[in-house]
């Protein structure tokens, strides 16, 4: 496939996450299970971690698993898990190669061992990268994410660590799980729904939104690069008035 120009001069965005929807809807189309389109969906995430850095992204995030996704039938989610555990298995190699450094942000607790050990190591192992952050959140939930937030930060407060007329907006941020990210410049939905979906509830209340139509199976780093090129033509006022 011809690549696209790259002509975005500093303007395009430094983070993009990106709501990976679609895989059920493209499987069906095809007559196939939905399984089908998750690993077809999990196939794309190479190419378009691969276009990250001509495009200038520093911070790819991507919504794997939501904490509203086990409400799925048995058979999809554990169908999900495994793959999950199969594409790190597969991918540490090949990321930590390409000097990605990966992170997970969502809460472990009703993950197996099997993938909290894959995740661990395979956070470890690319932990010295400083190539392309890519985020995975895995049983990520905007609304879980600030609940368990605020929870470490009542503990710092009962323990006398921190006082309450000391939380402000830099404070919170701080117990998030993305507290080493920048917060995302632009949040690309794919498949046609805007919605977010509890996705990075805090940190995109600033980003620029992009709702495109194409089902993630068949979203490519062309695609991406439109969507930066776009991004790179926006006005971001942040509330307040060019002068
Ligand atoms: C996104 O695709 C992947 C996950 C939520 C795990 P969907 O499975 O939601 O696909 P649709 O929305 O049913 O087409
Ligand atoms: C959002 O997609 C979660 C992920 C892409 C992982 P969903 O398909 O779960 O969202 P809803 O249910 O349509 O809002
Ligand atoms: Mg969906």
């Amino acid at each position: 496939m011809p690549k696209d120009p790259v002509i975005l001069e500093g303007n395009g965005p430094r983070h993009v996450a990106i709501i990976m929807d679609g895989n059920g809807r493209w499987a069906q189309a095809r007559g196939r299970p939905r399984l089908f389109g998750h690993h077809a969906g999990a196939r794309r995430v190479r190419e378009v971690v691969e276009a990250c850095p001509e495009l200038g992204i520093k911070y790819l995030t991507i919504f794997a698993f939501s904490t509203e996704n086990w409400k799925r039938t048995q058979v999809e989610v554990a169908g999900l898990m495994s793959l999950f555990r199969r594409y790190i298995a597969k991918e540490t190699r090949a990321l930590d190669a390409r000097g990605v450094r990966v992170r997970f942000i969502g809460d472990r607790v009703r993950l197996d061992d099997k993938l909290i050990d894959l995740m661990d190591n395979l956070e470890a192992q690319t932990a010295g990268n400083d190539g392309v952050n890519l985020t995975i959140a895995l049983n990520y939930g905007g609304r879980d994410e600030v609940a368990r937030a605020t929870k470490r930060l009542a503990e710092d407060v009962a323990a006398g660590k921190l006082r309450p007329a000391d939380v402000d907006e830099q404070t919170l941020p701080r117990y998030l799980d993305t507290c080493v990210l920048p917060d995302p410049d632009l949040v690309i939905r794919t498949s046609g729904e805007a919605r977010i979906s509890n996705f990075l509830l805090w940190q995109s209340a600033y980003s620029e939104y992009e709702f495109i139509d194409t089902l993630w199976p068949d979203f490519s780093a062309s695609e991406l690069a439109r969507l930066c090129h776009a991004y790179g033509a926006r006005d971001r006022r942040f509330g307040a008035v060019k002068a």
